[in-house]
């Protein structure tokens, strides 16, 4: 029996997904690398300086910097994203995602957040959702990030519920991953490739809603 749901909340919860584009390829261009959408859906879902690390290898500029100045250009990044963010206001939900979170939490079902970011509760903050969500992983907690199960595996421990009895929900590859590999129902949001592992696919988030949830998980 399904009893918590456990949102992503980059491109899921609200579209910062857009967000993080923005800024990495402003930062890649900085370091004249070429980026693009096709190549950005290698980083949903991926941690900071692993995406630093992947735009590099892109570029083939990975040991052209140290490890300090790595740390330098993630910052960078991670300004300007902050800068962008401040943009979010409580009307600023994916499609639906109000609607479905109010609905979830008044049918009495535990809402997690399981998200990569350490920006996480800032933006759950402007989108003002606390009210809707009982838990945001600390990305800093768990020891693998995704595709690993760790950050969904600790919101259902959080919770004391079992991991079948949890459903994720994801936009990226390495998110479907992660709630496949810790064994709870998945539900991928997109019209590309990156979820075909997903058990139960929509193309938008507009399509979502409890009911639907609960008899694709079999609750
Ligand atoms: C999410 C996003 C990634 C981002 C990661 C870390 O998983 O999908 O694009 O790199 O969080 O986010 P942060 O805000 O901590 O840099
Ligand atoms: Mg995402």
């Amino acid at each position: 029996m399904i009893k918590a749901i456990i949102f992503d909340l980059d491109g899921v919860i609200t579209d910062t997904a857009e967000y993080h584009y923005l800024a990495w390829k402003a930062l890649a261009t900085e370091v004249g690398i070429d980026f693009d959408e096709t190549f950005n859906e290698n980083l949903k879902g991926v941690s900071r300086m692993e995406s630093l690390e992947l735009i590099l290898k892109h570029g083939n500029r990975q040991d052209d910097f140290t490890k300090q100045e790595k740390v330098t250009l993630a910052t960078k990044k991670n300004e300007q994203y902050k800068t962008l963010i401040k943009r979010i206001t409580p009307g600023h939900y994916l499609p639906g995602i109000k609607e479905l979170l109010m609905e979830i939490k008044e049918a009495g079902y535990k809402i997690g957040v399981a998200s990569a970011s350490f920006n996480a509760p800032t933006i759950i903050d402007r989108l003002a959702a606390n009210n809707y969500i009982d838990y945001i992983v600390d990305p800093g907690s768990v020891d693998h990030g995704k595709p690993a199960p760790d950050l969904f595996l600790n919101v259902a421990d959080h919770f004391s519920v079992r991991a079948e009895s949890c459903i994720g929900i994801e936009d990226a590859k390495a998110g479907i991953e992660a709630i496949n590999r810790a064994g709870m129902f998945s539900v991928g949001v997109g019209t590309g490739t990156a979820i075909k592992e997903a058990d139960l696919i929509v193309q938008s988030t507009s399509e979502l809603s409890l009911e639907r949830l609960l008899l694709a998980a079999g609750s």
